[in-house]
């Protein structure tokens, strides 16, 4: 029979040999049960010194408690070990190269995004700034500083869509949300001093029962270029530029007159597109009382404006037959463009 002393030696090796294969945190717990646990093999041989007669006590007990004390000390660092090897797999090292790649979505750009970006590169490249304006407007600005005063038959052009805000004490509506860009015509005039060059990219809103050409809410660029002796042949020549540079160089453009209550003469600009003539912008020469409303002598300078839709540009370019689907948020046709 083995002597006491020489089990816990016997247990000791095979429990520290059990250690060095448990390789998990889980495995390192089993090993704690089986050897230093309430009924472990080592608890089992302590409790047992008190069994053994009394000149064997001695040498057992202390092999058995130099035993537990190893095993315990051995159990901490293997712990340490395991637990700084997962550490270290958690980072570069766990990185598997071979696995093939989760597809990013990839985002796309709105077609009337896109259609404006085109619009403002070409017009960016002659020489035009770019300005941005409010889309809540004053009446002034829409309306009477474009020459379409109070009552002006003009104003059934545009169905509008007033506010609450700030009416008059009357009762009437002075704010609305901008039916147009042209506003903004009127804000840089009469913020600057000429040479102006400028165009306007913003959203405008009409009250409008929508259909298939129709929606309340769509966008407009705004153009304007006031100087000393600026023609109509420079108008016509910028947009020729513009149409050409838009939808190929051999695109045929016609001008025919046109009413819009801010310019004199007013024209709308066709272009020949798949054997059709298509109304793509309105234009013409600034109305001397627009001039003179934002504080130009008209006998000093002249300039011309246009104004376009980049919906109604972005249907031809596109083949889209319904100008609500630009709002309508279907990822189906979203999608489509880029
Ligand atoms: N503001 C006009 C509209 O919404 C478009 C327009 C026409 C703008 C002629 C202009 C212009 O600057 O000269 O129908």
């Amino acid at each position: 029979m083995t002597a006491p002393a020489d089990y816990a030696a016997a247990l000791r090796d095979e429990a520290l040999a059990a250690l060095d294969r448990a390789g998990v945190p889980g495995a390192l717990e089993s090993w704690r049960v089986e050897y230093l646990g309430r009924s472990g093999k080592l608890t089992a041989a302590l409790r047992s010194v008190a069994q053994l007669p009394p000149e064997e006590r001695r040498a057992a007990g202390a092999a058995a408690n130099e035993a537990k004390a190893l095993l315990e000390r051995r159990l901490a660092e293997r712990r340490a070990e395991i637990e700084a090897a997962l550490a270290q797999n958690a980072g570069a090292g766990a990185l598997d190269v071979t696995l093939p790649g989760r597809p990013v979505p990839e985002g796309r750009h709105h077609p009337s995004t896109i259609v404006m970006r085109e619009i403002q590169a070409i017009f960016r490249d002659m020489g035009f700034q770019i300005a941005e304006g409010p889309e809540v407007e004053w009446d002034k600005y829409n309306f009477e500083m474009l020459n379409i005063p109070q009552d002006h038959p003009a104003r059934d052009m545009f169905d509008t869509f007033w506010l609450d805000a700030n009416r008059a004490p009357d009762g009437g509506f002075t704010t609305l949300l901008r039916t147009h860009t042209s506003p903004m015509q009127a804000r840089i005039m009469e913020a600057q001093e000429p040479p102006i060059r400028v165009i306007i990219p913003g959203k405008c809103y009409r009250y409008e029962a929508t259909d298939a050409t129709h929606e309340s809410q769509f966008h407009q660029i705004e153009g304007l270029a006031v100087d000393k002796g600026v023609t109509f042949a420079n108008l016509k020549s910028v947009l020729y530029d513009f149409a050409r540079r838009m939808f190929g160089p051999d695109t045929r453009v016609r001008f025919r007159c046109d009413y819009f209550p801010f310019v004199e003469p007013g024209v709308d600009m066709a272009i020949e597109w798949r054997g059709d003539w298509l109304e793509i912008l309105g234009a013409g020469m600034v109305h001397p009382n627009v001039l003179r409303a934002a504080g130009y002598d008209p006998a000093v300078y002249s300039g011309f404006a246009f104004g376009m839709g980049p919906e109604r540009i972005a249907m031809l370019k596109y083949g889209v037959n319904d100008i609500r689907l630009f709002l309508a948020n279907d990822h189906r046709f979203l999608s489509q463009f880029r």
